[in-house]
């Protein structure tokens, strides 16, 4: 049966290699759309989404990722070259602002797959990115610090194949 709905979530893959060509602004509209009508917890929408497109920025957080104890592989390039990024805020004290943040990352990764994007999910660099110099540099609200971050931008080459899914996790309980 084809459901193309459920496509989507199938053939949605992670992106780690990206053409310069900019994200157009109607699919980014679109992609921030779809990332406020993400669900979340009590639907108080208290999400922040930051686009960044500018390398300096991101260059900036890889740096303070590094100061503040992340380490990457020589050579690793934490945002692969994507040409932009959105980042994804929410309240400090926020009691499931990680779910929150996880929803509309979720919301992001598919909506950008559903216009012919590439995505990749970022917690890397997540000490650079709460880094006090770099959430200002954000326009981050008072009280609210990054809880993930998605990498966006047209497949360079072809997009790796999902692996096999592991057998059994499921029980029927009832
Ligand atoms: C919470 C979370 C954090 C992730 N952080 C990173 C990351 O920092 N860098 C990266 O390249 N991929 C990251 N990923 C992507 C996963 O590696 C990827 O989803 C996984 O390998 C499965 O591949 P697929 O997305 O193509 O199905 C992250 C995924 C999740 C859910």
């Amino acid at each position: 049966m084809e459901n193309k709905g459920l496509d989507l979530l199938l053939t949605r893959r992670s992106v780690r290699s990206y053409k310069p060509d900019p994200v157009p602004e109607e699919a980014l509209d679109s992609i921030l759309k779809a990332a406020k009508y993400a669900p979340s917890a009590m639907g108080l929408q208290k999400r922040f989404f930051t686009v960044v497109k500018d390398r300096v920025i991101l260059q900036k957080a890889v740096a303070a990722a590094k100061e503040n104890g992340a380490s990457f592989i020589p050579g690793h390039m934490p945002f692969y070259n994507a040409p932009a990024v959105i980042v994804v805020s929410a309240p400090e004290d926020a009691k499931y602002n990680r779910e929150d943040a996880a929803c509309a990352i979720m919301n992001i990764m598919l909506a950008a797959h559903a216009c012919g994007l590439g995505s990749c999910y970022i917690c890397s660099v997540l000490p650079g990115l709460q880094d006090k110099r770099i959430v200002s540099e954000l326009g981050i609200p008072q009280g609210y610090l990054p809880y993930g971050c998605v990498c966006l931008g047209y497949a360079e080459g072809k997009v790796p194949e999902a692996k096999p899914r592991r057998e059994g996790g499921i029980f029927f309980a009832g």
